[in-house]
């Protein structure tokens, strides 16, 4: 389906409200539309998409609390549900470390990792990660750029000073 034909089947849509961000929101979505698709059409464009099959995890998004790649998930599922997006999840400590450690080249690939990496810290809680571990929690991630060592290594960096100051839960 042409961009065009997508944008005239979404407008005669079905209805779907949700939270995106924090933010009520009602998308008008076809019924194979996907939720990536109807994020971007909503002006949601910080989640990017690449290989549209669930293959990359670049339009990862935590969607009622779990990671998903939102090419597959179906938007008409999501009525009443709590999407949150690299928008709101992007922590200037997350941001910054990958650039430290010089993980973010073309970027396109950036998005779906800050989502794998909070959703790493998150379901650590006070527990280190191990190198490996952390590996593991990225795995579903491709990045054709960097190698993995700089973006594991950010993460692992981020895990610790958080767990330093006690904050190993935020955002
Ligand atoms: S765009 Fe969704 S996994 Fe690649
Ligand atoms: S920085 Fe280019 S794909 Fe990861």
């Amino acid at each position: 389906m042409s961009t065009a034909d997508r944008s005239d089947a979404d407008a005669d849509g079905t209805a779907v409200a949700l939270t995106v961000d924090g933010d009520q929101v009602e998308l008008s979505v076809a019924p194979e539309t996907s939720l990536l698709r109807a994020l971007r059409d909503a002006g949601h464009l910080a989640t990017t998409g690449a290989c549209e099959q669930g293959e990359c995890g670049s339009c990862s998004v935590l969607l009622d609390g779990r990671m998903v790649c939102s090419c597959l998930v179906p938007a008409v599922t999501c009525a009443s549900a709590e999407v949150r997006t690299v928008t709101s999840l992007c922590a200037p400590d997350v941001a910054d470390a990958l650039v430290a450690h010089g993980a973010v080249q073309c970027g396109f690939c950036t998005p779906g990792f800050v989502v794998a990496i909070e959703t790493a810290l998150r379901t650590a809680g006070d527990r280190v990660l191990s190198t490996d571990e952390m590996h593991e929690h990225l795995a579903g991630n491709l990045c054709r750029c960097t190698g993995y060592a700089g973006l594991v290594t950010a993460a692992l960096e981020v895990q610790r000073a958080r767990l330093a100051a006690g904050a190993g839960r935020s955002t």
